[in-house]
């Protein structure tokens, strides 16, 4: 049920910086603009890759989720990995089945793809952070 890569998740305090860090060491050249997602407490910029891309979050609003993470990871870090999914209830439900943990109320939100995605806790998945999300219809 697992498909591709979305994206990785890199926390950083600063978008500008980390975009600065893509383009000039990795002559990344696609790189959308930042937007603020309030309801998910981040600003978000996407350095578009061939086969994938780098989510950059950086902390919005007093209550980020990622302020705790950033507090230990000063500079910045990996912070989640983003399968796609068709169906996000169906994956949900098959997690749940798995004795996976969904974040939050485990009701899927909208994500930075305008899909809905979830969040599966790290402590059972071997310490990784992992966003399912539905594959976007436009990509097809
Ligand atoms: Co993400």
């Amino acid at each position: 049920m697992i498909g591709k890569l979305n994206h990785v998740g890199v926390a950083t305090p600063s978008i500008e910086q980390s975009v600065k860090l893509y383009r000039e060491v990795f002559g990344a050249t696609s790189v959308t603009e930042k937007w603020s997602m309030p309801e998910q407490g981040v600003w978000v910029c996407f350095v578009n890759l061939p086969n994938a891309q780098i989510e950059l979050i950086e902390p919005y609003g007093e209550n980020s989720p990622i302020t705790a993470f950033l507090a230990k990871n000063p500079k910045g870090g990996q912070h989640h990995v983003c399968f796609e999914v068709e169906n996000i209830y169906a994956a949900r439900d098959e997690m749940r089945a798995k004795g996976m943990t969904v974040l939050g109320t485990g009701e899927p939100r909208i994500g930075a793809h305008g899909t809905p995605v979830i969040f599966l806790h790290p402590k059972d998945l071997g310490g990784v952070l992992i966003e399912l999300m539905e594959t976007p219809k436009a990509a097809h």
